[in-house]
């Protein structure tokens, strides 16, 4: 039987007006309109491409948007005296510094320098070890939108056996973190696999819930799953160009014959992917938020 289709693109758009509703309330009853400040150092073009749709996002949803780009030679003190003046600027709610950086500069640095109130990328230690505790202000974007794609297709995590693929500080460790909270968290039993891994197929055939993060297409093939299983296909990989020039993207799954098994699973591109920057909105709009 064909899986179900978890889409992101619908997911996105029913949050998105969800948000739009609340910035309008905060607006008429607070007279805050949220800002976030985003800045981009150097040209890398997948970086540009991301900035951009975080730009256009903040201006649908009445969201102020500063952005700067900043040429790749800056210096790791310029970018910190830029995040400063931003941490201390009333306007600005949220800051994202799109990674990654020029190899000049230590990003890890340049986050602590972020005020944890405005990290809404939820990069900062302080809010990744408030996650732990799960006492988060804000949660990572896209671990955030995969609660919220499983969630909203009435995909329960409680009890289930989730199995997590890649430990990557972005996605594999916070998306299973917050999979092992305790209700109103994801109560579910957690198994995360690495690159130091024996043997992964024994762990993700075991998975009822396979989320997979790891940055390499077809790493997850048909008989590594078993039957019924949901599968949420993070990876976002570039494998060839159309005769037009736009890039064909892939994901970390092996999407035609994992989904002759998957009783759900998500598509690339059109899954996890629209979800990120929505989350980031809603970070965004919770930092405006008055406490
Ligand atoms: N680069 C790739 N993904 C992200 C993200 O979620 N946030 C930031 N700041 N940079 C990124």
């Amino acid at each position: 039987m064909a899986a179900q289709l978890i889409k992101g693109g619908a997911i996105s758009k029913e949050i998105r007006e969800e948000i739009a509703k609340e910035i309008q309330d905060l607006k008429e009853k607070h007279d805050v309109t949220p800002g976030l400040a985003t800045i981009l150092v150097g040209e890398d073009p997948g970086s540009k491409v991301y900035v951009g749709q975080k730009e256009k996002a903040c201006n649908n949803l009445g969201i102020y948007s500063a952005r700067t780009d900043l040429p790749a030679d800056t210096s790791e003190a310029d970018l910190l005296d830029l995040v400063k003046k931003l941490n201390n600027d009333p306007k600005i709610h949220g800051i994202l510094v799109q990674l990654p950086l020029p190899k000049h500069i230590d990003a890890t640095r340049v986050i602590y320098a972020i005020d944890p109130d405005k990290d809404v990328d939820c990069f900062h230690p302080v809010n990744v070890g408030k996650l732990m505790i799960g006492a988060g202000r804000f949660l990572p974007c896209t671990p955030h939108g995969i609660v919220e794609l499983l969630r909203r297709s009435d995909i329960t995590t409680e009890g289930k056996h989730v199995v997590v693929v890649g430990r990557s500080n972005i996605v594999g460790k916070p998306v299973a973190n917050l999979m092992l909270q305790p209700p109103p968290g994801g109560n579910a039993t957690v198994t995360l696999c690495h690159t130091g891994t024996k043997d992964l197929a024994t762990h993700t055939r075991m998975a009822d819930i396979l989320i997979v993060a790891v940055g390499r297409p077809k790493t997850i093939t048909a008989d590594m799953v078993k039957e019924g299983v949901v599968v949420i296909d993070v990876g976002v990989n570039r494998i060839g160009k159309t005769p037009e020039g736009k890039a064909i993207l892939a994901g970390d799954v092996d999407f035609d014959s994992v989904q002759e098994k998957a009783s759900a699973i998500t598509p690339v591109p059109g899954g996890v992917g629209p979800m990120t920057i929505t989350m980031l909105m809603r970070n965004t709009l919770e930092a405006a938020k008055p406490l």
